[in-house]
Parts: C-alpha cells; sequence; structure tokens
C-alpha cells in the first residue's frame, strides 16, 4: 500500500510520504549504512528542514527511521555530513562509546527575512546509539558565519597524515576548506574555484575524497551547483587534483559533470567505507522538484553507485557504476541470442511480473543507437547515442506527464567522453527514473519520467545488429517485497 502507488520507486529509496531533498549525513558504522536526508514531514513540497533518517546494511533495503535532527531556535537544519569519531577527539563519546558527529548548517529563517548575510552557521550533534537518537551540541554553532550568505552544506573527512578534521564548505561562488582538531574549533585553510569550473548558480553541497588510480592517489572534489548545469537547473561537477591538508590543486581548469543528466543533484559520497567510494544523489532538479506529479511523497534518491578514476588520454577522469550490491535484485536475466532483431520488443520474454529491470550491452565499432522504452499508450522514453555529435541523448518528451512544468520536456545532451574499441552501456530503469552508464561510467545520465502506464517494451534500433555484444536484460526484484 504505501510503497505500491504510481511512480512508487521499487529499487531506489524514497520516503513513506512527504518530501525530500538532499542526501545528507551518509556514513557507514557498525554494519549500517546511514542515510540521512532533508525532509519536510509536514507536506510534499520544500519547507522547514529537518534531518530524515533511513538505514540499510546492504545498500539497496531500505528502513526508514524516526526524523533524526529537528529544526531549533538556531533554525532549520540544513545539508551536511556525519563521522565516526573513533578517537573521540570531540569529547562527545561517553563511557567508552564511540560518537557520530553530525555536521551540519544551521539555516536562520528569522535572519533571512531579515535581510541579514550571517544566517547560515555551522553545527554539530552526537549519537551515542548507532545514529538513532540525537543531541545537539551545546556550544553551537561551531563555525560562524564571516558575512557570506550562501555559507553552508560541511562534509567533514579525517585527514589521518595530519591528524585532524577537514571540512569542505560551499561558500557561494567557491569552496573554503577548514581544519580541525576536535570538531569544535575550526581554522581556515584555503580557498578553491572562484574562478574555475561552472560557475552559473551558486555552489552547494560539496565532497573530498582520495581515490587510487594504478596504485597512485589523486584526489576528487565534487562541487554541486544550482543552476548552472549542462542541462539546465542544477547537476553535479567535479575536479580531480591534489589535497595536502591545506589546499586542493587540480590537475587542470576543465569543467567536468558526473552526471550529465537532468534528475541527479547534491550527489556525495558515503564516509567510512574504506577504500572504496560510493556515491549517491538526489534524483530531482530544483527546476521542477517541487512540481513532480507524485502524490504522497515527493523525490527519490539515485541508485548507489561506486565511483573509480580512469585515465582518458592525458586526464584523469571519474567513472560511476552501479554499485556491486545492486546484483542482489537480479531476478532474472535474459541474454539476448545471436543479435538483437529490428523492431523486437526485448522484453517480450521478460516474465512481465518484473516492472523495474536492467538492459546491458556492449558495443563494437562505435555505432550510433536508439534504445526506446514504450508502454501501452505509446509514450516513450528514448536514450541514444548520435555518431555524428558524439553526444549521448535522452529524449522524454512523449514519455508521459511532461507539462507540469516547461522545462521538463526538453531533450537532455552529454558529451562522448572515451571511445575504445568495444564499449558497455547499462541502464537501469524504475517506476519512475531510468539510469544510463556509458563507457565504463565515464558519460552517466539520471532522468526521471512519469509515464501513465510502465514502459513494457524496449527496442532497440541501430545501424548494424552485428554491431551489439551479448545484449541482456534482466528483472530486477522490488525491494518493497511485491
Ligand atoms: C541543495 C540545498 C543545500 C541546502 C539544502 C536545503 O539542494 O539547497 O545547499 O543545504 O538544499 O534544503
Amino acid at each position: 500500500e504505501t510503497y505500491r502507488d504510481q511512480y512508487r520507486p521499487q529499487i531506489h529509496f524514497s520516503p513513506a510520504a512527504h518530501w525530500i531533498n538532499d542526501p545528507n549525513g551518509m556514513v557507514y558504522f557498525n554494519h549500517t549504512y546511514h542515510l540521512f536526508f532533508q525532509y519536510y514531514p509536514d507536506a510534499t513540497v520544500w519547507g522547514p528542514m529537518h534531518w530524515g533518517h533511513a538505514t540499510s546494511t546492504d545498500l539497496v533495503h531500505w528502513k526508514e527511521l524516526p526524523i533524526a535532527l529537528y529544526p531549533d531556535s538556531l533554525g532549520y537544519i540544513f545539508s551536511g555530513s556525519a563521522v565516526v569519531d573513533s578517537n573521540n577527539t570531540s569529547g562527545l563519546g561517553k563511557k567508552g562509546k564511540i560518537p557520530l558527529v553530525a555536521i551540519f548548517t544551521h539555516h536562520n529563517p528569522n535572519g533571512e527575512k531579515a535581510g541579514t548575510n550571517n544566517y547560515q552557521n555551522q553545527s554539530l550533534a552526537y549519537s551515542l546509539d548507532n545514529g538513532i537518537t540525537w543531541t545537539k551540541y551545546a556550544g553551537n554553532p561551531v563555525l560562524n558565519n564571516p558575512g557570506i550568505k550562501d555559507f553552508r552544506d560541511p562534509k567533514v573527512m579525517w585527514y589521518a597524515r595530519q591528524k585532524k578534521w577537514i571540512m569542505t564548505l560551499a561558500t557561494k561562488d567557491r569552496i573554503t576548506f577548514y581544519s580541525s582538531p576536535n570538531l569544535k574549533k575550526w581554522k581556515k585553510e584555503s580557498e578553491f574555484g572562484a574562478t574555475i569550473g561552472a560557475h552559473g548558480g551558486v555552489w552547494e553541497c560539496p565532497d573530498l575524497f582520495p581515490l587510487k588510480l594504478n596504485g597512485k592517489t589523486h584526489w576528487v572534489l565534487i562541487v554541486n551547483i544550482n543552476p548552472g548545469g549542462p542541462n539546465g537547473g542544477s547537476a553535479t561537477q567535479y575536479f580531480t587534483g591534489d589535497f595536502n591538508g591545506s589546499k586542493f590543486t587540480p590537475r587542470d581548469t576543465k569543467t567536468r559533470w558526473l552526471d550529465y543528466g537532468p534528475d541527479e543533484y547534491a550527489g556525495i559520497t558515503w564516509g567510512n567505507t574504506g577504500s572504496r567510494k560510493i556515491f549517491l544523489g538526489w534524483m530531482s532538479n530544483w527546476e521542477y522538484a517541487n512540481q513532480v506529479p507524485t502524490e504522497k511523497w515527493r523525490n527519490a534518491m539515485t541508485i548507489p553507485r561506486e565511483l573509480s578514476l580512469k585515465a582518458v588520454n592525458n586526464e584523469v577522469l571519474l567513472a560511476s557504476a552501479p554499485a556491486k550490491e545492486l546484483n542482489a535484485l537480479t531476478a532474472k536475466t535474459l541474454v539476448l541470442k545471436p543479435t538483437v532483431k529490428a523492431g523486437q520488443d526485448i522484453l517480450a520474454n521478460l516474465n512481465k511480473q518484473y516492472k523495474q529491470y536492467r538492459f546491458d550491452a556492449k558495443l563494437r565499432n562505435k555505432p550510433g543507437f536508439r534504445i526506446k522504452l514504450s508502454n501501452d499508450e505509446g509514450e516513450t522514453m528514448v536514450i541514444g547515442y548520435d555518431n555524428k555529435t558524439g553526444n549521448y541523448y535522452i529524449d522524454r518528451s512523449a514519455s508521459g506527464k511532461t507539462d507540469f512544468n516547461p522545462n521538463f520536456a526538453k531533450t537532455a545532451y552529454a558529451p562522448r567522453l572515451a571511445f575504445p574499441k568495444t564499449s558497455d552501456i547499462h541502464l537501469i530503469i524504475d517506476a519512475s527514473s531510468i539510469e544510463f552508464f556509458a563507457d565504463g561510467g565515464l558519460t552517466t545520465m539520471t532522468a526521471v519520467c512519469f509515464p501513465h502506464k510502465p514502459y513494457t517494451h524496449l527496442y532497440i534500433e541501430i545501424l548494424k545488429v552485428s554491431d551489439i555484444v551479448q545484449p541482456s536484460v534482466s528483472g530486477l526484484v522490488s525491494i518493497h517485497g511485491n
């Protein structure tokens, strides 16, 4: 019932009811993945922000828990992160219990209304019971606003080499890095980005972490931006480079996007997952997030994605792949042999009980293609590659309900970044979304859609069918058990 309404994601996290935006406080602790999120428990539109909470032991099945953080006299609870303070540097641990510490933005609506410019400040809360209940730190805020209106979304990590915490903070049109020995006192280290990257909107929700490529450590800086995304509205850009505990130095000054689709935003990674880096974003866009046609709840998260680095020409690029944990949902795989014929409905033989599924294939000779999802009402969602322009695209102009916002029906484009001899594509299709990964995940696109009936047909249009190798389609089991 709760999870059976039309458009309800069956393999993604969505709230039982009401509004969500950004993922917050993502941290792995005691065999549990925590997912907090911007939450308004009184309506299906944005409002005074709380931190909702869900946990998972496998990254795919989520259990929604009571609200973790409520607004207070210092303001709404905006986005932020959580860390495991194993050494109790904060002193917030009691009786040998390791504290989970949340670092978030207090957004004071009164200060905003009064026209001041210091109404966003960073604060702490801690939990001694595995993140279930939280106590706000009595000395909040711990980082005061120096007079920058947009001063928010702290992402904190332990920088082991210098035994200090690093806070990556979005400060209007740039990132400011701070450091702290104890999460309570913060010192400004440096700024990055005022003249680099995309600047069509304000910088929000950053993340900083190391990743290895052929044994060498590189640093990745994620910076969400709204508006100013490659297809309009909100999107996630990234930089690769070096971080020395004080300063981030990019390898080059190119603007790159982690996801080129219209509907991945505020994405960041889980903390405390060792050398793995698992990313998750909000599956929406501020252009129409408050208007999408769902009734009891609004907006969902992407699937968890594993990030890796790839060397392409002389560049170090970030690639995304569906986290391997998702394989646990694979119910039935049909390998389509020997090749797909034009006009063949690839879903025809897949047990119709699977309304959510994935399509995987390898392609030779860099062919242009169109993958058309359709339903019995003739509505279509088209994912393609135009080999003349070198662009991937998603055309949702005839995908179902589109008229709730004039920008929604626009086709989204993404550049192809690598041209291996054989490339791979992956599509993950849920009740109201598709996620597309191409060329080892160097190009990724996420788009939501609202068909009147599920897309139960899938056709591939390609010039030479022999260019497709091992296409397969797999039914996925609903995480809600239907
Ligand atoms: C990003 C964002 C954050 C802010 C939060 C408020 O989507 O605007 O910058 O903390 O949402 O809900």
